[in-house]
């Protein structure tokens, strides 16, 4: 800890500490074999389309970039929903399953004094039901939401948002994130950011602008939050 100020840990949620890729068994009754590069490719598109919007100053909330991003995997991979299974596939998104080691890394970072926020491109309503559905809501003081301030991630709007909302000074803020995107929006907005490597597959964006701390799994979490002010 920095003397008497506990740290404050921004959480992000989709990639995270949900699994975007959690519907490929629903999806696979539509895909087929293809169902998994049609998951990545639903995602790929629900963020190009945040940030379009967020540039172009065309919000609308990230359900609508979900489901418009649903459409064009619909369109790309030839597959036709009816409005009965669209609704299907967009309410199990918000119901999709934590990574393993979610609970014990957020037990871990609460039991150090952390304090403990989701921060979404969500809307905060999408993000209680998550986090309510994988009984983790308990964790976080707080949802803060870009929904908010009507705008996206990397925007840095959204990251001064979060630590007006979580009344925290930048230097003291961590934006613990699996989405190099958002580590480096965090960090080049003045925070520190711990950026969650899931897969030896996943690259850092070879940018100047640098992770404070990458970690493998969040149960380490803790350790090198506390390990890095001790350095
Ligand atoms: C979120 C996006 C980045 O949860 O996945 O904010």
């Amino acid at each position: 800890m920095n003397g008497a100020i506990p740290e404050t840990i921004a959480f992000d949620i989709y990639g995270t500490l949900i699994d975007t890729h959690g519907l490929i068994a629903m999806l696979q009754c539509h895909a087929g074999d293809n169902a998994s590069r049609f998951s990545q490719l639903w995602r790929q598109k629900q963020l190009e389309y945040s940030f379009r919007r967020g540039v172009m100053r065309q919000y609308r909330d990230f359900g609508v970039c979900t489901a418009q991003a649903l459409h064009y995997a619909c369109l790309s991979f030839g597959v036709s929903l009816t409005e009965n299974e669209t609704s299907s596939l967009l309410n199990a998104y918000r119901a999709l399953p934590i990574f393993e080691d979610v609970t014990e890394g957020l037990g871990n970072a609460k039991d150090a004094g952390f304090r403990l926020y989701a921060f979404s491109n969500g809307k905060a309503a999408d993000i209680i039901q998550l986090l309510d559905h994988a009984d983790i809501s308990r964790y976080f003081i707080d949802i803060i939401s870009v929904d908010e301030v009507q705008s996206f991630k990397p925007d840095p709007l959204v990251y001064r948002h979060f630590l007006e909302q979580a009344a925290a000074k930048a230097e003291n803020a961590w934006m613990v994130s699996a989405n190099p995107f958002d580590v480096i929006g965090a960090v080049s907005a003045g925070m520190k950011s711990a950026w969650v490597q899931r897969s030896p597959d996943v690259i850092m964006d070879p940018w100047e602008i640098v992770p404070t701390a990458v970690i493998q799994h969040l149960s380490g979490l803790a350790v090198a939050i506390t390990g890095w002010r001790k350095a």
